[in-house]
């Protein structure tokens, strides 16, 4: 991965090799931690978080679920993150927020260990490459079945749930899949290892409900809403897996992978991003690019020094010709 200068960590912006923690930190060994994925993009009005209180609430929602108490508002939170943007000189970047439960207390239910919060940013491209947005990806069900809700939250974005995500990510890699779409226990289609999902059947969008074990995207709430503004009939239901394969189109959702069509279910093609897929897609990246008015305050902006990034003009002055 590419380094920033700063993280943030407890309040203090700490150097990135300085970022460290004790081998004896209660997450590390229970995965008792909960975190957000978010993106900054570079808007044609400047930097901006898309969807930034949005997604900040949704971490003090999960560290609720798990009684983990956050020591900082989601003000802070958002402050420390834009002045974080700030400091490490970015136009666009991944946002990591992670509250977990520290050193100082080991067992299952260590209620004097404290909650220690870190933000880092760094330059993270399309998560399922580029040609997989523009020419769709090759899925695969999974043999592994989503965290059911009897035994986990699906709700909550929380780290020691996410090893159900890499088996089946690992399993669809291995495999030589592009991403693996995950079943709920009942054997319904739940949603990707990092994702939520979408299917067009006779011109109807759909994707999969609440009860369906999916984490409440916001990606997926944003591109419910671009949906219908455009004049597209969304239903939230319960989809077969053959549904996947008789699909006119499918297509995936997370803030790492953004948009991405899917060309290949299980070996049934699908073909290249369909016209609604393409249609939701344009406005979605107009929405992240603040080209869209109509859903610009889903943009947090971020104040940068305007000036061209110090590193970028000793390169420039090193490769100067004659020097
Ligand atoms: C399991 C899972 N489902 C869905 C999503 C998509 O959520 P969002 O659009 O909020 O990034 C993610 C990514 O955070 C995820 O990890």
């Amino acid at each position: 991965m590419e380094k920033a200068d700063f993280i943030w960590m407890n309040g203090e912006f700490v150097a990135w090799d300085d970022a460290k923690v004790h081998v004896l930190s209660h997450g590390l060994h229970y995965g008792t931690g909960v975190f957000e994925g978010i993106r900054c993009y570079e808007t044609t009005q400047g930097p901006a978080v898309f969807r930034h209180r949005e997604h900040l609430d949704r971490l003090q929602r999960s560290a609720g679920l798990y009684y983990l108490e956050i020591p900082f508002s989601t003000e802070e939170l958002a402050a420390a993150t834009r002045e974080l943007i700030s400091r490490n000189d970015f136009r666009s970047c991944y946002i990591r927020p992670l509250a977990y439960r520290g050193y100082g207390e080991m067992g299952l239910y260590a209620d004097s260990a404290p909650i220690d919060v870190m933000i880092a940013v760094w330059p993270w491209g399309a998560y399922l490459g580029e040609a997989g947005k523009a020419h769709g990806i090759r899925a695969k069900v999974s043999s592994w079945r989503r965290i059911s809700p009897a035994g986990l939250i699906p709700h909550a974005k929380a780290s020691g749930q996410y090893l159900n995500s890499i088996l089946a990510k690992t399993e669809s890699a291995k495999s030589g899949y592009d991403e693996a779409i995950l079943l709920d226990e009942r054997g319904f289609v739940c949603e990707g290892s990092g994702e939520n999902i979408f299917i067009v059947r006779d011109g109807q969008v759909v994707t999969p409900p609440h009860t369906a074990s999916i984490l409440d995207g916001i990606s997926r709430r944003s591109i419910i809403q671009i949906a219908r503004d455009l004049g597209y009939s969304v239903v939230e239901r319960d989809v077969a897996r053959s549904e996947l394969y008789l699909a006119e189109e499918v297509f995936l959702c997370g803030t790492a992978a953004e948009l991405v069509p899917v060309r290949e279910v299980d070996d049934h093609p699908l073909g290249e991003p369909g016209e609604i897929t393409r249609h939701i897609s344009e406005k979605f990246e107009d929405a992240l690019y603040g080209r869209a008015p109509e859903y610009a305050e889903w943009l947090d902006p971020v104040e940068v020094d305007d000036a061209e990034p110090q590193i970028e003009q000793v390169e420039r002055i090193t490769e100067a010709p004659g020097r």
